[in-house]
């Protein structure tokens, strides 16, 4: 029997209670609850499986019986975009697009699609713009379209009833906030319908070996829409960043069942769509050629490769009762603990000067490696003295003021050698046991060593 129930979501995180209320007692939005209405009829299709269906479903098999296959990989036709994926795009997986608007996920897929369509069979199907202004795009961005098929429609039920005719290896759904299945009655975007829609879409993607691009909005706040459940339903999950006013666009995966998280591809957005940027150290090393205080290079590691970044600072006389910290591209609170080590352990007190601190280039570090680059930018910055300009520097940096060894430290600084840079300034116990051509590593492992190095 098909009985209706009623409940309210959270269209912010998507917890579920019984009543309305002002407030998610989950995650503390307020005004965030929306009634749904389920028929048991779908809920009982969306509690069935989603894995891989046929003879490998439902028996227990000993994992040591259990052959392994190389994963099938398609190249996407962008190598920048194989390499977030892990090596391509695996057959049968469901990868999430999420970046903010304008940023270039249609751009990206269309132009990926365009390539695959030479030898594979490609869906485009798009639920935002019509199909006359996606060939429109297709013809500036000289991609190759011929064997492209597209598709305007928003139900999940019809579009997967074509695709079951159409068979294609790859599809593109642009966007999932925009698909609605019969099975729900809310509204397109609504929590319930972006979950319900996923579900069928991975549910078809496992049993075909379609692979599936569900492109994500991202709301104000910078998370996905219709929000976190998804970023479970699916393999893979990758983020557009950096900001829309440069050129570069940065692709990141969050998520991957199929390779290496923090992957990071760099692309730059031209006047014909996506171009991808093969030496991305050189874009974020847009240095003047003077030396200025207060600026330094580090090696961070994205994913499976180093990559060089610039680091600045600004310290100056603060006039606020409390001194201004602000960071771009860095986390706030690690600067307060930086700056308090800073002072307990070097003596060097921030408490009237206010810190900016801004990673160039759009880029977000998260890794602890920084750590020491942003401490000697402030102390560059604080006595307006430059640092050379062939210097490099990493490591993380302890409440005790001490140094501490950071991962694939002989890789950073290889490739650290091979765009010319001369020094560097890093933990001792990632000192290198060879030397490094054409370099002098100083090991430290106290910051006051480091700044030594520095002054001497
Ligand atoms: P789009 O890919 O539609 O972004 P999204 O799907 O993430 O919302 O658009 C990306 C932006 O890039 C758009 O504002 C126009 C610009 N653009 C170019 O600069 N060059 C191009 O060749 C194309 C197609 C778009
Ligand atoms: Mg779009």
């Amino acid at each position: 029997m098909i009985k209706h129930k009623t409940i309210y979501a959270c269209s912010a995180c998507a917890a579920q209670f019984p009543k309305w209320q002002g407030q998610c007692t989950d995650c503390g939005a307020w005004n965030t609850l929306a009634e749904e209405t389920y028929s048991n009829a779908a809920s009982m299709k969306s509690q069935q499986s989603v894995g891989y269906s046929g003879e490998n479903a439902s028996k227990i098999l000993n994992l040591a019986d259990i052959k392994t296959e190389e994963v099938d990989r398609i190249s996407s036709g962008l190598l920048e975009l194989d390499r977030v994926l892990g090596g391509g795009i695996v057959k049968g997986s469901i990868i999430l697009l999420g970046g903010d608007p304008g940023i270039g996920k249609s751009t990206l897929l269309l132009q990926s699609l365009g390539e695959l369509s030479q030898a594979h069979k490609t869906l485009y199907i798009t639920g935002e713009e019509s199909l006359q202004q996606i060939s429109m795009r297709a013809s500036r961005l000289e991609t190759p379209s011929s064997g492209l098929k597209v598709l305007a429609e928003t139900q999940v039920e019809r579009i997967i009833e074509l695709a079951m005719k159409e068979k294609p290896t790859i599809m593109v759904i642009d966007s999932i906030q925009t698909m609605f299945t019969e099975n729900v009655s809310s509204a397109p975007g609504s929590v319930s319908q972006v979950r319900e829609s996923t579900a069928q879409l991975v549910r078809y993607a496992k049993q075909h070996g379609t692979a599936i691009f569900l492109v994500g909005h991202v709301t104000k706040e910078g998370t996905l829409a219709g929000p976190r459940v998804l970023e479970h339903m699916v393999d893979t999950v990758l983020y557009f960043e950096g900001d829309s006013n440069s050129r570069f666009r940065l692709v990141r995966a969050i998520k991957n069942r199929f390779g290496a998280v923090n992957e990071l591809g760099v692309f730059a957005m031209t006047e014909k769509g996506l171009k991808e940027v093969n030496n991305p150290s050189a874009i974020f090393l847009s240095r003047e050629s003077s030396p200025s205080p207060g600026s330094i290079i580090m090696v961070t590691w994205e994913g499976t490769r180093p990559l060089l970044v610039e680091v600045q600072a600004l310290v100056d006389e603060s006039h606020m009762q409390n001194p201004r910290r602000v960071t771009v591209g860095f986390d706030h609170q690690r600067l307060s603990l930086l700056l308090a080590v800073l002072h307990r352990h070097a003596g060097i007190a921030m408490h009237d000067q206010d810190v900016f601190v801004n990673i160039v280039g759009g880029l977000r570090i998260n890794e602890t490696a920084v750590d020491l680059a942003v401490l000697l930018a402030v102390v560059s910055s604080f006595r307006n003295k430059p640092l050379p300009e062939d210097l490099v520097v990493f490591g993380e940096v302890g409440l005790g003021g001490e140094v501490r060894p950071i991962q694939n430290g002989v890789e950073r600084l290889k490739d650290a050698a091979k765009h010319g840079f001369k020094q560097a300034i890093i933990p001792k116990a990632n000192m290198p046991k060879k030397p490094i051509e054409g370099m002098k590593v100083h090991g430290v492992s106290k910051i006051e060593e480091a700044l030594e190095v520095f002054r001497g």
